[in-house]
């Protein structure tokens, strides 16, 4: 047992050490950090366990790597710590937190609670900015917490740091620490503009700030788009040290420094516990990436109560969320045709966890995509799935590319298919666009189970239990090869489909009659026109009112709708002028499909002008309906109360979008007032 733990402890700190070396040296990481924390806290374990093997050298005594020659040594006269990391990711860490907080400060339970500060922790570089006399003279990274590098030229470029503080009276030295990050869009537009000139991207913001602070020429520093965050301070000289953390950010954002509003401070775990919620829920629309939460204890005098322990603090914990980036591996690179015929290289991967599911396929973008990143069959990748968005292949670890592609580098290279996996049909890709297509058009059987898919979706014709499985067999089977047979399909072949009997026919056939009939946007929407989204099938529903206006229209009259552009009208005027269109189109017709309605320039209609909200739930109407009802006599639903709102629409259990119409005495309604109001 014992050899065993001292080989595998041996182990991991080779591993350990090569990813701190490859992260905070080379900026070029070779393992997501949850990787890391996993070897990180198998080791933790182990040297607990087996106390006699631990040593002075390991990885869990220290806390980065050692700086790069190329840089001046900085030595930090208050050693820049690490902060212990919640292991349990649930709730529960902040409880525990609290706990430990208390058992060290000799609290009972009749005790009040502890005051604590909690805010984002930020993912991007660490950083310590000394300013003496009130002007920034150095900057520094962390390296191994006592010895860091000088970044200042590079830092100098950052234009969220202020050179001078905003101050007639500055301390004589105040160390200012935080977090140097790259926001999404900068990320993103960065990416995009190096791309355009077939320069090097950016792995993600987090590699993108570090990489760009840690460069050796300013002037390449200067062109990466980076921001700055505080999160404390470290040596002071002649400044008035405030009692808590949370007046000291107040103070350092006083001094003109960049202070993240994202921050609370209160009593007790309930307090670290609703901050770790809400941020949670707000995670994946901030404007940068976090990796989780930062609690302290507020008052400066427990924190040095408290102390250290090892190098990090009893008064901090970082308590992280689920990791939006793992590991693992390329089973095969396939490729998916969409709605549009766009032909997308897709990597099947071996099932991982990441970002709160289980994920086998990433996106590959696009033929360019694989060929940047140099992803083959077997190769170790790093996935990543933030929200709702779609996962995808955000970089190859090379150190684990199999030996034999070392070899024979061309092995496994991803080409695109010269013809449609699906119909045969050739694939082009038109000069200077990016995605590749297959040619067939409605011929091709995948791009016609997508686009009756997208037909029967819910936002569209919302045919219910349509769902892609059963439109894959429909068409297969010959059932149905456009929208327009849908309406003329019969129960007894639905039902002999697999996992279909009569009952479950019945009722889609059912489904698709009472979907007949549907309002004029909703129909424009499910016909799948290039670049025709919901909110402009409804612009142009409303704008022509009829069908056969939108599809006479000339490139003039579509220009005339709110919102519509070159673009846009190219590829509704390409759609009906192709004649396959068109007979489908009459055949839905025939079959009742839609309904016109009323041609209106945007303003008109009785409720014109009125803006209504609507908060909980109404006896009958659905909110969607609600929305369209209000939109069809002119009415507009926004999303929040302000001062504009005309009126409140209440339902059950209403949010606090209630409370503050009452505060500014904005008239509410419930679901018969709304009802009677339309009627007028
Ligand atoms: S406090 C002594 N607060 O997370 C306490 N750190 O190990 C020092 N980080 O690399 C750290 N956001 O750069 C603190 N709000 C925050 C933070 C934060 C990000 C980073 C820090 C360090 C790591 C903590």
């Amino acid at each position: 047992m014992r050899s065993e733990a001292e080989g595998r402890v041996r182990q991991l700190r080779a591993l350990i050490e090569q990813a701190n070396h490859a992260y905070y040296v080379l900026d070029a990481p070779t393992i997501p950090d949850a990787e890391y924390d996993r070897l990180f806290w198998e080791l933790q374990a182990l040297e607990a366990e087996y106390p006699d093997l631990a040593s002075a050298d390991s990885p869990t005594r220290r806390v980065g790597g050692r700086p790069l020659a190329a840089f001046a040594p900085v030595r930090h006269r208050v050693p820049m710590l690490s902060i212990r990391t919640e292991t349990d990711t649930t709730e529960a860490g902040a409880i525990a937190f609290d706990a430990r907080v208390r058992k060290e400060l000799g609290l009972s339970e009749l005790d009040p609670p502890v005051e604590y500060a909690a805010e984002l922790k930020f993912d991007g570089l660490a950083m310590s900015l000394r300013y003496e006399r009130g002007i920034l003279v150095q900057a520094a990274t962390r390296g191994d917490g006592e010895t860091g590098e000088d970044v200042t030229q590079n830092i100098r470029t950052v234009h969220a740091i202020p050179l001078r503080l905003n101050t007639d009276a500055p301390p004589e030295v105040l160390e200012v620490r935080g977090e140097v990050y790259m926001r999404r869009d900068d990320f993103e537009r960065y990416n995009a503009k190096q791309r355009a000139l077939g320069k090097a991207t950016l792995v993600n913001p987090r590699n993108g700030a570090a990489g760009s602070i840690r460069q050796l020429d300013p002037a390449i520093a200067a062109q990466r788009p980076l921001s700055f965050y505080c999160y404390g301070i470290g040596e002071t000289v002649g400044w008035d040290l405030p009692a808590t953390h949370g007046a000291v950010l107040d103070a350092l954002a006083g001094l003109g420094l960049p202070v993240s509003a994202e921050r609370v401070a209160g009593p007790g775990s309930a307090t670290l516990l609703a901050f770790h919620r809400a941020i949670e829920a707000r995670r994946d629309s901030l404007p940068f990436d976090i990796d989780g939460v930062v609690y302290k204890v507020n008052r400066l005098d427990l924190q040095r109560e408290l102390g250290f322990v090892a190098r990090e603090p009893r008064w901090a914990v970082a308590h992280k969320y689920p990791a939006q980036e793992e590991l693992t591996t390329v089973e095969a690179i396939e490729v998916q045709v969409g709605r549009t015929g766009a032909i997308t290289p897709v990597a099947r991967l071996k099932p991982v966890f990441v970002g709160g599911v289980t994920v086998t396929n990433a996106t590959l973008h696009n033929e360019d995509e694989v060929r940047r990143k140099d992803v083959r069959v077997g190769d170790t990748v790093i996935v990543r799935r933030a929200g709702d968005v779609i996962p995808e292949v955000v970089a190859v670890v090379l150190e684990r590319r199999p030996m034999r592609d070392l070899v024979t580098p061309l092995n496994d290279v991803f080409e695109l298919p010269k013809s449609c996996p699906e119909c045969g049909a050739p694939v082009v890709r038109i000069e200077g666009e990016a995605i590749a297509r297959c040619t067939n058009g409605l011929s091709c059987p995948a791009q016609r189970k997508q686009a009756i898919i997208h037909f029967a979706g819910r936002r569209a014709m919302d045919i219910e239990g349509l769902g892609d499985k059963l439109v894959e067999q429909l068409v297969d089977k010959g059932l149905v090869a456009t929208p327009a047979d849908l309406y003329g399909l019969a129960a007894e072949p639905v039902a002999a489909l697999e996992r279909m009997a009569e009952k479950s026919a019945a009722n889609l056939i059912a489904a698709i009659a009472a979907s007949r009939g549907r309002d004029l946007n909703r129909f424009i929407f499910a016909l799948g026109i290039r670049n025709v989204g919901e909110q402009t099938a409804k612009d142009l529903a409303r704008h022509f009112g009829r069908l056969d206006a939108v599809m006479a229209a000339d490139e003039a009259a579509l220009l005339e709708v709110p919102d519509v552009g070159p673009v846009v009208a190219e590829s509704i005027l390409a759609f009906f002028a192709e004649l396959h269109n068109r007979a489908v189109i009459e055949r839905l017709r025939a079959a009742g499909a839609w309904q016109d309605g009323e041609a209106r320039l945007a303003g008109t209609g009785h409720l014109a002008g009125k803006t209504f909200v609507l908060t909980g739930t109404l006896p009958s109407l659905s909110r969607d309906r609600a929305k369209a009802l209000i939109e069809a006599a002119g009415g507009k639903v926004a999303g929040s109360v302000s001062k504009k709102t005309d009126f409140v629409v209440a339902g059950a259990d209403p949010g606090s979008k209630l409370a503050k119409a009452g505060e500014l005495g904005i008239t509410t309604l419930d679901e018969g007032q709304l009802l009677a109001l339309l009627q007028q």
